[in-house]
């Protein structure tokens, strides 16, 4: 009888690596370009940005990229420490090489905690949203425990409480896109990574990722034009209204996300607590709706740091709430795309 199996410490340590990986490329990433990369060594595991995947136009210093990275980087740390590790994390490792962004040795066992299991049962779950939100109010508790998940990355959370605050972001938001649907190449590179019904790429955001209409709530922050007058999207049932008491449809709490910093160590820090917001909130029962058009325009960014960040730089603008309609669906690529098991 042959004897069975037995899996080595290094067969083990290869298997984590993958399935950690598997949770990596469930983030968040602009326009899912997914510009990641991942290389497996024993007990290391390599996170490179995928250059290729950078948006030329709309982020020329791959801050977007990294942000996108570094929700990469939260999920895998999440997805060891959730098999027992206790990965050890060194960002950006060598000045003469920018694109590889962190090593992550996977480090000592030891039993998940009760905070990392609960996170990571929501990296499935956790979507964008598109459109407006239910009339719920977001619990003090909550936003508070999210805004301590941002800290604890080395981000923060500015709340815009002041409606002047939220309509002045809507409304820079909303100049951001007349100018991004006016310029030939930025509209050309939304189209790029907004792909026709049908298609079978594995990237891009699909018609299945946005609603084919909106509710308009106020102050009104525009979506990105993925359709392009082609009338694609999900139609939302006609009782997806987030309503208030006067009918109209809810924006949501308006955040800015922080950091201390512009570099790309401050970025990949920003990626972690934007992904470690998300998933908090999404065990909560929000999602967030993101619109970093305003970020893309450097000169509307350096007037939002001015007038609404103190000292700090914007790195993400969100809206958080209760989706007022189903869940939106989103793709990958399969893992054996973007990892690499090097020998
Ligand atoms: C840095 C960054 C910027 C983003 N900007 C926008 C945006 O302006 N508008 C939008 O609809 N989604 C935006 N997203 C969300 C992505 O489109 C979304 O993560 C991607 O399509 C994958 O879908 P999923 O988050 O539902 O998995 C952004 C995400 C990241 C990480």
């Amino acid at each position: 009888m042959p004897t069975p199996h037995k899996t080595s410490p290094a067969e083990q340590r290869a298997e984590d690596a993958r399935r950690a990986v598997e949770d990596a490329i469930w983030a968040p990433s602009v326009h899912n370009t997914q510009p990641w990369r991942f290389g497996v060594r024993g007990s290391r595991i390599s996170l490179r940005a995928d250059a290729d995947r950078r948006l030329d136009v709309a982020d020329p210093d791959g801050r977007e990229m990294i942000i996108s990275c570094g929700a990469a980087l939260y999920n895998l740390r999440l997805g060891l420490r959730a098999l027992g590790h206790e990965p050890e994390v060194t960002l950006l490792p060598d000045p003469d090489r920018p694109h590889l962004l962190a090593d992550v040795e996977i480090g000592r066992s030891g039993p998940a905690d009760e905070h990392t299991r609960r996170l990571h049962a929501q990296v499935p779950h956790r979507r964008s949203h598109r459109g407006a939100f239910h009339a719920e109010p977001m619990p003090a508790a909550v936003l508070s425990a999210i805004r301590q998940e941002a800290e604890r990355e080395g981000g923060r959370l500015i709340q815009a409480v002041d409606a002047h605050v939220a309509g002045a972001l809507a409304a820079l938001t909303d100049a951001a896109e007349h100018i991004q649907r006016r310029t030939p190449a930025y509209a050309s590179e939304v189209a790029r990574w907004a792909p026709s019904p049908g298609t079978r790429r594995k990237d891009g955001v699909q018609h299945a990722a946005y609603p084919k209409q909106t509710n308009r709530t106020e102050p009104h922050f525009p979506g990105r034009d993925f359709a392009r007058g082609q009338g694609w999207g999900i139609q939302s049932p006609p009782d997806a209204e987030g309503a208030r008491e006067d009918g109209m449809p809810l924006p949501g709490v308006v955040v800015l996300l922080v950091s201390a910093g512009d570099t790309p160590a401050d970025w990949l820090r920003a990626g972690q607590a934007l992904q470690a917001v998300l998933l908090r909130a999404t065990e909560h029962g929000f999602s967030a709706a993101y619109h970093t058009q305003a970020l893309q325009v450097p000169e509307l960014r350096a007037f939002i740091r001015t007038h609404f960040c103190g000292d700090a730089y914007p790195q993400l603008l969100l809206r958080l709430g209760v989706p007022d309609m189903q869940e939106l669906t989103s793709v990958r690529r399969p893992v054996q795309d973007v990892l690499t098991e090097e020998t």
